[in-house]
């Protein structure tokens, strides 16, 4: 099958497409998902199929108001409203308890639980209300492989197993949305995967304290959410993450052992070290917004990487505000190793 490029002015072809049961690459501000109409159980089978996705991992289902899920869950949140009048269309997911046989059940793969999300994108917005059904959109890359936030991206890991792509340009945020977990009235809300909103930022926009899913404060423990077991966003090349202070014993160790070194860092360390090592992505400034937002890109290019690489070099963050989300990507990129001194 060829896979078609559509542009945002093509947006009625690939919602008819979207409707009918293919399956459409679209861009949201976080990453880009793989949609496919959430009712038609043949069409989410083959999302795990072009995916590769263990069939123990939910899907989010993308909606355009917030009055559809309504219409699908029983008992909202307390703290439902108010979350997505603050946050909605964003980065946030949220996972409810919904009504029997609304969706094709293997959305939720066995959770009495579905996730939903409304994406701050223009495009897909409009997508979605032209195709008139909630799409399920897990982020459109091979499974393990870091989440796309272009347009190639999808292309490169997709092309001839999916219908189409919508392209709107690189995604703004470059990670996943956090997904909280509401579906418990009863209890206070659980960050399930940190994205860029936050637990300090729900806490001074809200005043609500939710709490951290346990896995997200020790890597032993098993985690709520079943994606976040497995091993993600990793390219085929080693990864090593290095503190801002280590970026010279860093360098010299890869010289002294004759390694093929990338480096993935802002462009003050990138500017330091590009003589002395044998390929350099540099985020757009040294901010962690822009680390964040270069980060699955940065290891895509690095990867393939003209002279192949033995290892990439990557700029670990402090674990505060969008850090939290950053740290928790690149760690899983990295298997939790730092280069140590
Ligand atoms: O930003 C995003 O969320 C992107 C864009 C495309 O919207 N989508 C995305 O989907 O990241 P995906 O499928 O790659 O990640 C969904 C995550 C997985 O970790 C999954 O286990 C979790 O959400 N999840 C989905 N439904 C859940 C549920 N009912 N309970 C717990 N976790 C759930
Ligand atoms: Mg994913």
């Amino acid at each position: 099958m060829e896979t078609k490029q559509w542009t945002v002015n093509e947006i009625d072809e690939a919602a008819q497409v979207l409707k009918e049961g293919g399956l459409v690459a679209f861009p949201t501000e976080t990453v880009y998902g793989l949609g496919a109409n959430a009712r038609m159980s043949d069409s989410v089978c083959r999302v795990f199929d072009v995916k590769g996705r263990p069939n123990d991992n939910p899907l989010i289902v993308h909606v355009s108001s917030f009055e559809q899920v309504k219409d699908y869950v029983d008992t909202l949140h307390p703290y439902a409203q108010k979350l997505v009048d603050t946050y909605w269309p964003g980065p946030l997911t949220l996972v409810c308890k919904v009504k029997e046989g609304i969706f094709a059940k293997e959305v939720s793969a066995g959770l009495p639980t579905v996730s939903f999300r409304m994406p701050d994108n223009e495009v897909t917005l409009s997508l979605l209300k032209k195709a008139g059904v909630p799409a399920v959109g897990p982020s459109a890359n091979t499974s393990g492989k870091p989440s796309p936030t272009t347009f190639e991206h999808v292309y490169h890991d997709l092309q001839e197993d999916i219908e189409g792509i919508l392209d709107d340009g690189p995604t703004k945020i470059g990670v996943e949305s956090t997904v909280i977990d509401i579906s418990d009235p009863e209890q206070v809300p659980m960050i399930l995967r940190p994205g860029a909103i936050t637990k300090e930022q729900i806490k001074q926009d809200l005043g609500i304290e939710v709490t951290y899913d346990k896995h997200l404060l020790e890597v032993s423990e098993t985690p709520k959410s079943p994606g976040m077991k497995y091993k993600h966003y990793a390219p085929d090349t080693k990864v090593l993450m290095v503190k801002e202070q280590d970026w010279p014993a860093a360098v010299k160790w890869a010289k002294e052992n004759q390694l093929s070194a990338g480096v993935l860092a802002g462009p003050i360390v990138c500017d330091k070290i590009r003589a002395d090592t044998a390929a350099t992505f540099a985020y757009k400034d040294d901010s962690i917004a822009a680390a964040t937002k270069g980060l699955y890109a940065g290891l895509r290019a690095l990867d393939e990487a003209q002279l192949p690489l033995d290892v990439i070099l990557a700029a670990a963050f402090p674990e505060k505000d969008l850090g939290v989300a950053y740290m928790n990507r690149l760690k899983k990129a990295a298997a939790q190793k730092y280069f140590e001194g």
